[in-house]
């Protein structure tokens, strides 16, 4: 695997290579991400992988400082799946400036996630952008787990033109239905074992609606107070449109149940779509 630091020697390697998939992260790769990157594999013939934690997208209160950096072990990982490239660049190479020159996002953007952190998806498609200017990659993979990132995403492609096929990934979960994320190691012992419940809810909203239930804001309340009954602190557990991300309808065809919810400091997000 090539690793390279700065934008230069990079795109002078990857210029005129044909079918780049890219995939970007922040590190700490688990199961989740490799699925990722295998995927990646079997549909293109280079892939380029980023790691970079970047400080644009968490609020001055988040965990930005103690997210789990661990560039020695993800290397190995990564050079045992015969990855060809790696991006890592410094804050500086990638903000060489005050990064004052931003993206305007549509109102999606200020719901669920964007409620509770706002700013997230400024940061995150503004790197993202970023990246793909400097990579120029054919496609690139995003995991469902971020699913209003993917969905930001695809629109920011469609709506600025670019040049990109955006591939989405299915959720990897551990066998007990916990969602994987650099964030679970936050959890204690006990955490961990309550963890699972976040999916066992969203699975029993599934059912219950595929049963007939359409009384959406009883299900989700339902659900709410379960959660919080079992020592959660939801930030929403709400149903919604697939396609629009706006609140379900009774007669709407695809739906997701989205949730964000903390358990003590660590805060986990999660969706099943129906
Ligand atoms: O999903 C992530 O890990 C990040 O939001 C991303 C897409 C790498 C941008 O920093």
């Amino acid at each position: 695997m090539k690793t390279f630091k700065d934008i230069h020697s990079l795109r002078k390697e990857l210029n005129n290579k044909k079918n780049i998939a890219f995939v970007p992260t922040m590190g700490n790769l688990h199961d989740g991400h490799l699925a990722l990157i295998k995927h990646a594999q079997k549909i293109a013939d280079h892939v380029i992988v980023s790691i970079f934690v970047n400080q644009l997208q968490f609020l001055p209160n988040e965990d930005f400082n103690r997210y789990p950096r661990t560039l020695t072990e993800d290397c190995e990982k990564l050079n045992a799946l015969g990855v060809n490239f790696l991006f890592t660049p410094s804050n500086e190479i990638l903000y060489p400036n005050k990064q004052d020159f931003l993206l305007i996002l549509p109102p999606v953007a200020n719901i669920l996630e964007g409620q509770f952190r706002p700013g997230f998806f400024v940061g995150v498609t503004t790197v993202v952008l970023k990246l793909f200017n400097i990579i120029q990659p054919h496609i690139s993979l995003f995991g469902k787990k971020d699913f209003q990132q993917l969905f930001l995403i695809n629109e920011m492609v469609l709506q600025l033109n670019l040049p990109i096929k955006i591939e989405p990934y299915d959720i990897i979960r551990t066998p007990d239905g916990l969602a994987l994320s650099s964030r679970n190691r936050y959890l204690t012992k006990t955490q961990r074992t309550e963890a699972n419940n976040l999916f066992l809810t969203l699975k029993q909203i599934k059912n219950k609606v595929h049963n007939g239930c359409s009384d959406f804001k009883t299900l989700q309340k339902d659900a709410i107070e379960n959660l919080h009954q079992r020592g959660w602190k939801v930030d929403y557990l709400t149903i919604q449109n697939s396609e629009t991300l706006s609140p379900a309808k009774i007669n709407d065809n695809n739906l997701i149940v989205l949730c964000a919810a903390w358990l003590g400091k660590t805060r986990l997000i999660d969706n099943i779509e129906i």
